[in-house]
């Protein structure tokens, strides 16, 4: 039996009054939390999936992951069955913004708690989720923009853009971000946008198209990708096309996965925009106190977003991340 069957929030109060000595994780200890994964299309992915475990074992929480191989449906189907199995509580990664209002409604008529992670999704009824765990992603793409434009100054520069998943919150926002910053730069021009659905091979592959439709990368003086497995991926391609990542194309990029410090360290990539993998903590904590006091969160919690270059020791930084699952 879940928590949320067994203690009411009216009797859930007047046990933590009667009981003072019992920790909040002693109440924590019995929740089971159903998470609709969006599936492992980024190193990102990989250690937020894993922090997430670990955040949840920290917590004495059940977590059920469901992988849905990057498909709305599937976590149409995840998020049907967890309602079905009666969880304390749903976290939802939707891999695009549109089309979740009749599922949700679902979770919100069962009372199950949704909590979004990473993304968000637009609706007209913000009653349909708790909280959204993001970060600012406009902001992230702005700061790419302002970090190019910073190097380039004015000089032209003639950029290639790597999109994530089309109809992905991130995506739209990255782009929009970066398009505002480098709109105050005539100087600077997006020439090819296309998706590259956030996975290291798409990356490449339209890298490669990139590259070819530019004079070989002769035209292409900054690659901007909005995340780093593309990065890695349009890096690969660079390099095989007899251009230098790094100096002749300038990379900028986002996630701050442990790859792109080692590409730091060759010389091979900038700047990339930090996103924490840790969403499920902030989420985990605010679920607590609203099934314990109460007490409901912010509908967003923010996360930060730290810009970082090859001069913030890219060593140190990897070896603090390679543990985490990426
Ligand atoms: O929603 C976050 C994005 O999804 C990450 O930046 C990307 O790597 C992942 O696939």
């Amino acid at each position: 039996m879940t928590l949320r069957k067994f203690l009411p929030t009216a009797f859930t109060t007047a046990v933590i009054a009667l009981t003072p000595l019992m920790a909040t994780s002693a109440l924590a200890a019995g929740l089971t939390v159903g998470f609709s994964q969006i599936g492992s299309e980024s190193g990102w992915r990989a250690a937020e999936t894993s922090v997430s475990k670990s955040e949840a074992q920290k917590r004495n929480i059940t977590l059920k992951i469901a992988d849905a191989q990057q498909k709305q449906e599937n976590q149409i189907k995840a998020i049907r069955s967890f309602v079905a199995q009666g969880v304390d509580a749903i976290f939802l990664a939707p891999v695009v913004a549109t089309g979740w209002d009749a599922v949700l409604g679902e979770a919100k008529d069962a009372k199950i708690p949704v909590i979004l992670l990473d993304r968000d999704i637009e609706t007209s009824d913000k009653s349909l989720y708790l909280t959204a765990v993001t970060s600012d992603s406009v902001h992230e793409g702005a700061v790419a923009g302002e970090w190019l434009a910073k190097q380039v100054g004015d000089k032209p520069c003639n950029v290639v853009e790597l999109q994530g998943t089309v109809g992905a919150s991130v995506a739209t926002n990255r782009k929009k971000g970066f398009d505002d910053a480098i709109a105050k730069h005539a100087n600077i021009k997006v020439i090819r946008s296309q998706t590259g659905d956030f996975t290291r091979a798409k990356g490449k592959e339209v890298a490669e198209s990139f590259l070819k439709a530019e004079n070989g990368g002769k035209n292409i003086c900054a690659l901007y990708a909005h995340n780093d497995d593309m990065a890695v991926g349009a890096i690969q391609a660079i390099k095989e096309a007899g251009l230098k990542p790094g100096k002749d194309i300038l990379v900028v990029s986002i996630d701050a996965v442990p790859d792109i410090f080692k590409a730091f360290m060759a010389g091979e990539a900038n700047a990339t925009v930090e996103l924490t993998p840790n969403m499920a903590g902030p989420a985990f904590d605010a679920l607590i106190a609203y099934k314990d006091k109460g007490t409901a969160p912010p509908k967003w919690i923010q996360t930060e977003s730290k810009l970082y270059t090859p001069t913030d020791d890219p060593q140190k930084i990897y070896d603090s991340k390679k543990g985490l699952g990426y």
